[in-house]
């Protein structure tokens, strides 16, 4: 890895000598064991701890196929997605890497006793495999998290329609929690130049997914002057679905937990914002009975905060918990547009608000490659900006994850993989200085 890290560190390194590398036969990765699956049977999702399932192993190399690349990892990110591989909810992860196993027998290699894990990466290609023009060794990089095959033509209209469409590092094995990891050529950016690889690292799959979910025409197509409900504003994909809105000249109301996180929101610009804590929701009487007049109290606080409005566009991920509130709050003809469902997939809401006021429910799952990339150009422009509050070390991952699983962490959690310590990797840094003040929100929050 010594010579990896030499070759990076150098600004004179060529793509020859980047192919040139000899590359090792084993690296460190973060991963979780098949044979521990049951491990946490009995208990609740809440108890399920991360930190006691997410190992950091020395694994073999994977053969690289054609379409794809080995990637030197500098920095990776922890997700949702992370959290849920962890306690194996709602399915072992190993489920997915045995279905995708029997596809073909390259598709094989994935179907292992161990999963690497991670579906972001800010790093350098080391190798490229038969067919890739594209990128080269040497090549500086980002990768989203999109797996596709693209054999059917379900896929070539949006790939995401891909019938064989799978998350990298979640749903396929080598994921970018490590010191390699291997991709398709097809998932990879370049590497915003003004960010460390650590702020480089952590936007692409929450970001793409903000991306698709409010502002594509897949997703809520979001317009100036819309007023946009927005859940978890200061968490992971929150935090870039508020600087979307932002940005695209929407107001957003932005929903979060604690005077700090609601500090986070004003400080990337927002006005309106609710600390569902302080003003004390509870959109459920028990376990069966939902509670309209708490609906009612939630859009009569965002009128308050919109000069009488309700909002266009709901931007729904914590599910079963508020998906009655958000159906409600909805004005006329607006939309709610969801792509997860944390606290329960099981929703209910009163489907009159629906069906009378002509309002739509768009699933959204993460994003195509051109939306991926737009995302991702947007953040290299400066005008979306990685919302990283700490970085942990490899040995650190399970503690990250545990830490974003209590929903302790702000914004974005890095964790260093070859990147020896934070703040490397810029190569614009005019364009940082330009923007550090944004860059700098979530520093230090977590
Ligand atoms: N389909 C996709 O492509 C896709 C992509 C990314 C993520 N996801 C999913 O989306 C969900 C959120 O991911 P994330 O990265 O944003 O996670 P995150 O960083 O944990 O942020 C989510 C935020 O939502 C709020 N929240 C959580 N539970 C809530 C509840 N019961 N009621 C109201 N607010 C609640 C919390 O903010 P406050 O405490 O401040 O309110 C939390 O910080 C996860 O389930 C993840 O798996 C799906």
């Amino acid at each position: 890895m010594k010579q990896i890290l030499d070759a990076i560190s150098a600004p004179e390194s060529t793509s020859e000598d980047f192919a040139n590398l000899t590359l090792p036969g084993s690296y460190r990765a973060v991963t979780v064991h098949k044979d521990e699956a049951d491990m946490f049977e009995g208990l609740s999702t809440r108890e399920k701890d991360p930190r006691k399932s997410l190992h950091l192993d020395e694994v073999p190399l994977p053969e690289l196929g054609p379409g794809e690349a080995l990637v030197a990892v500098m920095a990776s990110s922890v997700n949702y997605n992370s959290v849920w591989t962890s306690i194996f909810e709602p399915v072992s992860t190993f489920t997915f890497l045995e279905r995708y196993g029997k596809l073909s027998p390259l598709a094989k290699r994935h179907d292992l006793p161990y999963h690497v894990i991670g579906s972001d990466l800010a790093g350098v290609v080391l190798r490229t495999g038969v067919g890739v023009n594209a990128w080269k060794p040497g090549d500086e990089v980002v990768a989203h998290c999109l797996s596709v095959e693209l054999e059917s033509p379900d896929g070539h209209g949006d790939t995401m329609l891909d019938p064989e469409q799978r998350i990298w590092g979640f749903e396929t094995n080598f994921g970018g929690m490590a010191e390699i990891a291997l991709v398709k050529t097809n998932q990879l950016m370049p590497k915003p130049r003004h960010l460390t690889w650590e702020e480089a690292a952590a936007p692409g799959l929450v970001n793409s997914t903000a991306y698709r979910q409010l502002v594509s025409r897949n997703g809520a197509g979001m317009k100036q002057g819309d007023n946009v409900l927005i859940w978890g504003a200061s968490g992971g994909l929150g935090s870039y679905a508020t600087q979307f809105a932002l940005a695209g000249g929407a107001n957003p109301i932005c929903v979060v937990s604690s005077p700090r996180k609601a500090e986070i929101c004003r400080r990337m610009g927002a006005e309106a914002i609710i600390d569902r804590n302080a003003e004390d929701y509870a959109f459920w009487k028990d376990e069966h009975t939902q509670d309209p007049r708490e609906w009612k109290r939630l859009g009569k606080r965002i009128r308050e905060l919109t000069g009488g409005e309700d909002v266009d566009i709901v931007f729904e991920h914590p599910g079963r918990e508020t998906f009655g509130a958000s159906v409600y709050v909805t004005r006329k003809g607006g939309t709610i547009v969801t792509c997860a469902s944390t606290s329960g997939y099981m929703h209910s809401y009163d489907n009159r608000y629906l069906w009378m006021s002509l309002k739509r429910i768009v699933g959204s799952h993460f994003a195509n490659y051109r939306e991926a990339w737009e995302a991702n150009r947007l953040i290299a422009k400066g005008k979306i900006h990685p919302t990283v509050s700490r970085s942990y070390s490899l040995e650190e991952a399970g503690q990250a994850a545990h830490d974003v699983h209590r929903n302790v962490h702000q914004g974005k959690v890095g964790v260093l993989c070859l990147a020896p310590r934070e703040g490397l990797g810029v190569t614009d840094p005019e364009l940082r200085e330009q923007h550090i003040d944004s860059i700098n929100i979530f520093r230090g929050e977590g």
